[in-house]
Formats: structure tokens, C-alpha cells, sequence
């Protein structure tokens, strides 16, 4: 099959492992970078073999017209190459969180719908095969009904004002950065019904929220807990209880690793590929659908970004 080309919009930390994992998507070929700075757009094609290194993005969208673009400024920059690339008809992965609003997601996911072209956030932890397992297992029934979830992610977070973590200006604050992994999962296994509480603290420093203690209860009745921090490291645990036997994620549950279904004596595990950084999966994802003429996964559709970046929103207004 014909190379799926794609191209890096913001070439800074995450956008080096989506360009890491790329040779290993089934057939995506990372072609052109676009920069504001024109030397860190040639040296990330130089690394990564792009043919094509431009200090514009627009420019990169006019002239390189690749199969997909891969937004990785961080959030609060998103909305506007997004919707450059929307409106030049251009296929959109843009990392998580999709934009730092639930009105500019909402906006996005509009545009993409009046101009017919493909857009989803870069939730890659749901394409990862152990999540997708994880899935099935539930689905036919192996552990039961669902009574729980539990999943952390929490880590001691390099407390620089300035920075992506801490600074309101550049999209800070672990409800922004880390919300959307639980939530995510709680969503797509419990469903879009969920009621919640939360409690948490504020970096004194520039007053983003920094630590968060999730839990809440789904419409058919199951319970969720999270704990989100900047400030520990946490087990970075999941496990999903259910009636007859119980999912446990490996550490890093949100990362390439492993499941285990756990039924009585009988226990399965399912484990990742260690290729690359596990951003194939989502790419794979992305070049199906386009492919296919979607403009939407339905695994991860734009009204599931709209739907969580609400919750994302609540919780900072709880802390
Ligand atoms: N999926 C994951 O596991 C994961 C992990 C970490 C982060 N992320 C997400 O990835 C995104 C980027 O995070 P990162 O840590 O990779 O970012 P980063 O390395 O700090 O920056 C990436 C690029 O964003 C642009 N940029 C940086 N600061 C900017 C500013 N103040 N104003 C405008 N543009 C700016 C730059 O693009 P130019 O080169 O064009 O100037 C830079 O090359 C965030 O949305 C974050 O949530 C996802």
C-alpha cells in the first residue's frame, strides 16, 4: 500500500515520540515539519528523514499537502493550527487535550463537520492493543457486570512557573494535562452518564490546580476513583472490578504495557508490542479512517472530546 504521509506541526518533546513510533503504523511516512523556528524544523527532518522542513505552518499545509497533520503545540496553541489545517482540507490529529476549552473543542469539531475532513484528538492510550483488549473482555461479558474502576496518574512534576505544567498561560494544571486518561477510560467503559465530585489543591506559586482526588458513579450504577497529582509519584495503577473477575493494567497503565484478565484461578495477559512509543496504534487509527472516507473515528469521535473537555472544565472549577 501506498506511504501514509504525515506532517508535524510544533516539533518539541511529544512530537519526537509520535515521529519515533511512526515507522512502526502500518504504513505512515513522516514527510514534512513545520516549525515557527526554521532551524528546529530542519534539524527534527533531519532526525526523523522528512523530506520537507518549513518555518510556516500554513506554508507546510499549502505545499507539502500531507495525508493527515499532527498537531503537538501544547494545548492552548492548538485551536489555530487545527483549524488551518481543517479549513485547507487537511486530515487532523491534534494531541490531547484537543484544545484547552470545551468551546474552542466544541468549535473544532464544527469546523471539521462543515468542511467534512477528518479530526481526532490524539487520545493514543485507547488504541493501545491491551486497552483495546481490555475492551473485549468486558464486552463479552468476562468479568461480569462492572462494579469499579480505579485509575492513577500522578507524578512529581518539575515545579518551573514558567513551564507547561504550572503556567496558566501555556494550558498548566493537572486537570488539563492528566484528567483525560481517567476520564477517557472511565467513559468508555462505563459510558457517557457519569456524576462526580472532586477535591484537590492549587500550586501556590501561579494557582493552576496540581492535585486532584476524583471519584463518582455511572448512570447503570458502577463506581470510579482517580487520583491525578504533580506532586507524587503514584503507582500509575488501573483495575477495573467487575462481578466475576477483574482487569489489572500493569504500571503506567496509560502507556505500552500489559493487562491481565483475572477470573478465579485463571488469569490471561495480554502484552503491548515494545516497538516505538505505542503512537503507531493511533496513527494506524487515523490512516483507516481517512482511507475509509470517515471524517471521524467512531472509537474516539470529536463528541467525545466535546463531552470530556466539560468534565475537564468542572474539575478545575472543584479543586
Ligand atoms: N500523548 C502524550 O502522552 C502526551 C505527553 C506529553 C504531552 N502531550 C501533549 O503534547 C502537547 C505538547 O507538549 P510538549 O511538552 O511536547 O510541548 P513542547 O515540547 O513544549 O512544545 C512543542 C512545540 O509547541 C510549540 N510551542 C511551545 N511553546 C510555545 C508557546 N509558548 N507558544 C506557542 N507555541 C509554543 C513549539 O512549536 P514551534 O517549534 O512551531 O515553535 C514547540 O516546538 C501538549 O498539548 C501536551 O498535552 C501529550
Amino acid at each position: 500500500m501506498a506511504p501514509f504521509r504525515w506532517g508535524i506541526i510544533g516539533p518539541g518533546r511529544i512530537a519526537r515520540k509520535f515521529a519515533s513510533s511512526l515507522p512502526f503504523s502500518r504504513n505512515g511516512k513522516l514527510v514534512a515539519v513545520a516549525s515557527t523556528d526554521a532551524n528546529r524544523a530542519m534539524a527534527f527532518a533531519a532526525e526523523f528523514r522528512a523530506e520537507h522542513a518549513f518555518s510556516s505552518y500554513s506554508e507546510m499545509l499549502e505545499k507539502a499537502l500531507p495525508d493527515a497533520v499532527y498537531i503537538a503545540t501544547p494545548h492552548p496553541f492548538h485551536y489555530q493550527p487545527a483549524l488551518l489545517a481543517l479549513e485547507a482540507g487537511i486530515p487532523v490529529l491534534c494531541e490531547k487535550p484537543m484544545t484547552d476549552s470545551r468551546r474552542q473543542t466544541f468549535a473544532l469539531a464544527e469546523a471539521a463537520r462543515q468542511k467534512k475532513v477528518f479530526l481526532m484528538e490524539g487520545m493514543w492510550s485507547w488504541f493501545l492493543p491491551h486497552m483495546q483488549q481490555a475492551r473485549r473482555w468486558i464486552e463479552e461479558g468476562e468479568i461480569g457486570k462492572l462494579v469499579h474502576i480505579q485509575a492513577d496518574f500522578g507524578y512529581r512534576a518539575l515545579r518551573d512557573p514558567a513551564g507547561r505544567l504550572f503556567n496558566p498561560a501555556l494550558g498548566g494544571g493537572v486537570a488539563l494535562d492528566l484528567a483525560i486518561y481517567p476520564m477517557g477510560l472511565f467513559y468508555k467503559l462505563l459510558g457517557p452518564d457519569l456524576e462526580f465530585q472532586a477535591m484537590g489543591s492549587r500550586a501556590p506559586e501561579t494557582g493552576v490546580d496540581e492535585h486532584l482526588v476524583i471519584q463518582g458513579r455511572s448512570a447503570g450504577g458502577a463506581t470510579f476513583q482517580s487520583v491525578l497529582s504533580f506532586l507524587a509519584h503514584t503507582e500509575t495503577r488501573a483495575l477495573v472490578y467487575g462481578s466475576e473477575g477483574r482487569i489489572e493494567f500493569s504500571k503506567q497503565w496509560f502507556r505500552a504495557v500489559s493487562a491481565t484478565l483475572v477470573r478465579g484461578e485463571e488469569t490471561r495477559t495480554i502484552t503491548c508490542p515494545a516497538d516505538g512509543f505505542g503512537f503507531q496504534f493511533e496513527a494506524d487509527e487515523v490512516e483507516n479512517c481517512v482511507r475509509s472516507g470517515l471524517t471521524s473515528s467512531p472509537d474516539w469521535t470529536p463528541e467525545d472530546s466535546i463531552r470530556i473537555a466539560g468534565w475537564i472544565e468542572k474539575l478545575e472549577s472543584l479543586v
